[in-house]
């Protein structure tokens, strides 16, 4: 399988980093009311990101910030919306490889993103260097259940082309590899989902970010929202 565009490496971006730590992206916590971080670095402990919480609860507003703060720190992005209105406003955006929103390229993206994976890890052992050589860069694919679920109803009602493709590109299972190996190769996950599974990760420990349900939802937001 050929990607139509290379996995991207490197970011432009217009606005200088000024005093803030390269490797931990920023967030607010409307509870606690202190910014958070999520360790992006080669020593995190927790270096994927799971973002739960139900609709409205602000998991995409998350994901934003999460994104637009890497960017600045030079560290591109690729990712998945299913639901097709989430990110569609990055598209173009500094560092911004693609939006995909096709469940069936969706499948083809995880797919080249575990070849990826195994390529860096293949270069890593072949040059002798340390993981933390290779450019970072983070995935997301936000409402990981909507999209998972299209993957099931394509393989059991989709065309026998289609049937045959998703097979062979086997996401799931790619992903269950990336969810565990993907940390020493550079690549970042974060994940969008309204309700919490603890096999998302294989167990691994990851930052966890979890939105309330929108009640303390501000006057601004609801007229934005209208
Ligand atoms: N911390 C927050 N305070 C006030 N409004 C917020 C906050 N986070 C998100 N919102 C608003 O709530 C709405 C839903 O947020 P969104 O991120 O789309 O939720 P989700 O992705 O969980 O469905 C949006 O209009 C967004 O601007
Ligand atoms: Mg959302």
């Amino acid at each position: 399988m050929r990607l139509v565009t290379a996995m991207p490496t490197r970011v432009d971006h217009p606005l200088d980093l000024v005093d803030e730590s390269l490797r931990h992206l920023p967030y607010a916590t409307g509870s606690a009311d202190r910014i958070m971080f999520w360790d992006v670095s080669t020593s995190s402990n927790k270096p994927h990101c799971l973002i739960v919480g139900p609709t409205g609860g602000g998991k995409t507003s998350v994901i934003r910030t999460l994104l637009t703060e890497a960017a600045r720190r030079g560290i591109p992005f690729v990712g998945v919306d299913p639901k097709m209105i989430e990110l569609d406003g990055l598209e173009g955006y500094p560092g911004c490889g693609a939006i995909i929103y096709d469940a069936l390229r969706a499948a083809m993206f995880v797919r080249a993103l575990h070849t990826e994976m195994m390529a860096r890890n293949a270069y890593i052992h072949q040059m002798k260097i340390e993981g933390s050589q290779l450019p970072l860069m983070i995935a997301v694919l936000d409402e990981f259940f909507i999209l998972s679920g299209k993957w099931q109803r394509l393989a059991k009602t989709g065309d026998d082309e289609t049937k045959a493709l998703l097979k062979e590109l086997d996401p799931l299972g790619a992903w269950a590899d990336l969810a565990v190996l993907a940390r020493s190769a550079g690549i970042r996950l974060l994940l969008g989902v309204q309700r919490p599974d603890a096999s998302l990760f294989g167990g691994a420990p990851v930052t966890r970010v979890t939105t309330s349900a929108p009640v303390f939802r501000s006057a601004t937001s609801r007229r934005t929202a209208r």
